[in-house]
């Protein structure tokens, strides 16, 4: 299996994500630790679009070069039969709710698509989230690193009583990595990316599920430039055999048809690349 062969594989995965709100599809990706070949790159670069190849190339680290392709042709992959167009073909725009460029922002398939995305990659690990028109989803993974200096981030990122309460935790890191990947699962969703302070971002978090996911909801006030809107995002951490050892993985959802409490339904796919861009399926939970 290669990106491009991704359709057959996950397609019932793909339409089951947008045919309805309240359900949401994720892929996880991770990438050889030591790198791909030369010709898996020109292979991945080829799914993408031209911006997405200038995107890339205008990375410094070969590792990020691959992981933003690869999660931009995971994505071409899945969604060319949705859109019933070649991989590469597929048009990403950006709008950023800042500022208003189309240089940065939320990536979306534009109006009227028949699809919403999130994309991330953290790492060897990349992530791909899918949900109907209706719903917004925000996917974050995070790679715990041992050298974090969470004093000095603390101020930025996390309410005294998180820091507090993470402090008490068994591993105050792992406590950490995983609710930064919360928080910013909840600003991706929203598209207000860091412009929201994750200070201020403070999911509540429930019981985990038989399978290990455990879930979250997030109220927060946002100025959206027309006044302050109330906004409840809900999600889920995803379990840590699907993201793999040292990886956090959470994704966020907010579905205009209803702000219930049940949660949506989801899927959630772990596949590996080998060094010349083939991929296997991991898991299916
Ligand atoms: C979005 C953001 C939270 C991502 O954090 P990160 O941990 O560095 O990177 P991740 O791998 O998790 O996510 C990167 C992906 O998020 C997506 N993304 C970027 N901005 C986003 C936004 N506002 N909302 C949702 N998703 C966004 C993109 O797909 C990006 O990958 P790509 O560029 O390869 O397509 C952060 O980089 C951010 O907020 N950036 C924007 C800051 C900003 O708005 N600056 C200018 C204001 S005028």
């Amino acid at each position: 299996m290669t990106t491009t062969g991704l359709t057959a594989d996950f397609e019932r995965d793909v339409r089951f994500a947008v045919a309805a709100p309240d359900r949401v599809s994720v892929w996880l990706l991770r990438l050889p630790e030591d790198g791909l070949t030369a010709a898996a790159v020109r292979a991945l670069a080829d799914t993408v679009d031209a911006d997405t190849r200038r995107r890339a190339e205008a990375l410094r680290r070969p590792a990020d070069r691959e992981s933003t392709l690869a999660a931009h042709a995971m994505l071409r992959g899945l969604l060319a039969p949705v859109l019933e167009q070649q991989p590469r073909d597929v048009v990403v725009v950006r709008s950023c709710l800042t500022c208003g460029s189309a240089e940065h922002g939320k990536p979306s398939l534009g109006p009227g698509a028949p699809a919403q995305f999130s994309i991330a990659h953290s790492g060897r690990l990349v992530a791909v989230a899918l949900g109907s028109p209706e719903t917004a989803v925000g996917v974050d993974v995070e790679l715990e690193r041992a050298d974090t200096d969470w004093a000095a981030v603390r101020a930025d990122v996390f309410s005294d009583r998180e820091w507090l309460t993470d402090s008490a935790e068994s591993d105050p890191s792992r406590a950490r990595t995983r609710a930064w990947a919360r928080k910013e699962a909840v600003v991706k969703t929203t598209g207000h990316g860091l412009a929201l302070p994750l200070r201020r971002v403070l999911p509540v978090v429930g019981a985990a599920d038989v399978s290990g996911r455990q879930p979250w909801s997030c109220s927060l006030s946002v100025d959206d430039g027309r006044g302050i809107r109330h906004r409840l995002v809900r999600g889920w951490d995803l379990p840590p055999a699907t993201a793999g050892d040292g990886y956090a993985a959470s994704v966020g959802f907010e579905s205009d048809a209803g702000q219930g409490a049940s949660p949506a339904q989801h899927t959630v796919s772990s596949l590996s690349m080998a060094h010349d861009g083939r991929l296997t399926l991991k898991t299916n939970p």
